[in-house]
């Protein structure tokens, strides 16, 4: 098979779809691997670590896209490259499609086959793509927050972890998964005193177990969550239906009630947003003042420590592009559900059941929509 990795052109993104590493390994699994002229740079790897290892330098990125089978990318075909694509072609990235029916339209109409990093979901219903790229978001969350907190950034003048004499600040996080129990494990080690809410008892009952005495656990409901966010001088969405959009948990009403300088970090901003009103922010300018709150909302926070995301990611992708490489993507599909599972679109129909509604559609079975592939 012929695999295309081009550039990463989105504002502030700086990582790639394959390091070195697993060049190597998919040309000695006899496979070509395309990669566009500086490609890597962003995450520190120069061309010449491609070439190395046998993959080629291709100067643009149309001609990437002309050549290959399967496109290894990282976030979603900007608009610029659409006319790039063709009908079969596989597309491996995070789509994020519920936050954008206009892409999920373009690859329908295209035709184009595309497997969504973000539903890739294993036998025990982990995200496992999702994963590497929620436990950096997690953890840089705290850090974009507490910078947030601090005056000339709008915030209250807050230190997180406060200091002997003086109380730490409150940190709500909204949703217990990968990114929320992450993100409460670093403020509390700052010291702050953290809360993290979540709709599933289970997983409230396991994050009392294993979290530091300064987090508390409580289920999340609008009560609830209206009283949390009032006091809170640091709130974090992180809460995610697989697929869906993002559930809206902070209201207008309740942005109203918390204190002026106080931040939402909102990490689901990709599937949408846990908070009313919000809309992405880019590294550029990560943040806008939201009712009084400072409201941080970049889509993709991961980007801007590639030379750690990079490698985070890619050694979670790498075994599926491997395994897609191998059998093709219809015989890979078949055999293996967690990629089935990452099959949002094919053939210009959805598969995916959380999207059809989005495009007032049926979702389609995957081997029916690979037929028309
Ligand atoms: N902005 C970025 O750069 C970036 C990077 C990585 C991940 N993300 C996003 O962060 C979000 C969270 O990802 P994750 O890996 O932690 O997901 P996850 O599935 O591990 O966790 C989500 C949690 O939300 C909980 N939840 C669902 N509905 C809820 C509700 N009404 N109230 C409270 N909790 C609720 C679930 O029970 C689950 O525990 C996703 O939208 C993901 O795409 C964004």
């Amino acid at each position: 098979m012929v695999i295309g990795v081009p550039k990463e052109i989105m504002e502030y993104e700086y990582r790639v779809g394959l390091v070195p590493a697993g060049v190597k390994q998919l040309v000695e699994d006899g496979h070509r691997v395309l990669i566009e002229k500086g490609a890597g740079l962003g995450s520190n790897i120069p061309d010449g670590a491609y070439t190395r290892v046998g993959g080629e330098i291709v100067q643009r990125a149309a001609d990437v896209y002309r050549r290959a089978e399967l496109v290894a990318r990282v976030k979603e075909p900007p608009e610029s490259q659409w006319r790039y694509l063709r009908s079969g072609q596989g597309v491996f990235c995070f789509f994020h499609f519920a936050a954008n029916p206009p892409l999920l339209k373009a690859m329908l109409k295209l035709k184009v086959t595309s497997i969504a990093y973000e539903t890739v979901e294993d036998f025990e219903g982990r995200l496992p793509l999702l994963t590497p790229m929620s436990e950096v978001a997690g953890r840089m969350a705290v850090q974009e927050g507490a910078k947030c907190l601090e005056r000339p950034m709008e915030g209250r003048g807050i230190l997180l972890g406060g200091v002997p004499g003086v109380s730490p600040a409150r940190v709500v996080v909204l949703g217990g998964g990968v990114v929320g129990s992450n993100a409460a494990r670093v403020a509390a080690g700052l010291g702050a005193r953290v809360v993290i809410m979540d709709i599933n008892l289970d997983r409230l009952r396991y994050l009392a177990d294993v979290m530091p005495a300064n987090v508390s656990t409580e289920m999340s409901d609008w009560l609830a969550v209206e009283s949390a966010v009032a006091q809170a001088d640091l709130v974090i969405g992180a809460a995610l239906r697989h697929g869906a959009r993002a559930p809206i948990l902070v209201t207008h009403r309740m942005l109203k009630k918390m204190r002026k300088g106080s931040v939402v970090v909102d990490v689901a901003i990709d599937q949408g947003g846990c908070t009313e009103g919000s809309r992405p922010t880019t590294h550029g300018h990560p943040t806008f003042c939201l009712n009084g709150v400072v409201y941080y909302g970049v889509t993709n926070m991961p980007g801007a420590v590639a030379g750690t995301s990079t490698y985070a990611l890619t050694n979670a992708t790498f075994p599926y592009v491997r395994r897609i490489a191998e059998e093709g993507i219809k015989e890979a599909a078949v055999n293996h559900r967690p990629i089935a599972m990452g099959i949002n679109a094919a053939g210009g129909r959805v598969t995916y059941p959380a999207l059809a509604e989005i495009v007032k559609t049926r979702a389609v079975p995957i081997e029916a929509a690979l037929k028309g592939a």
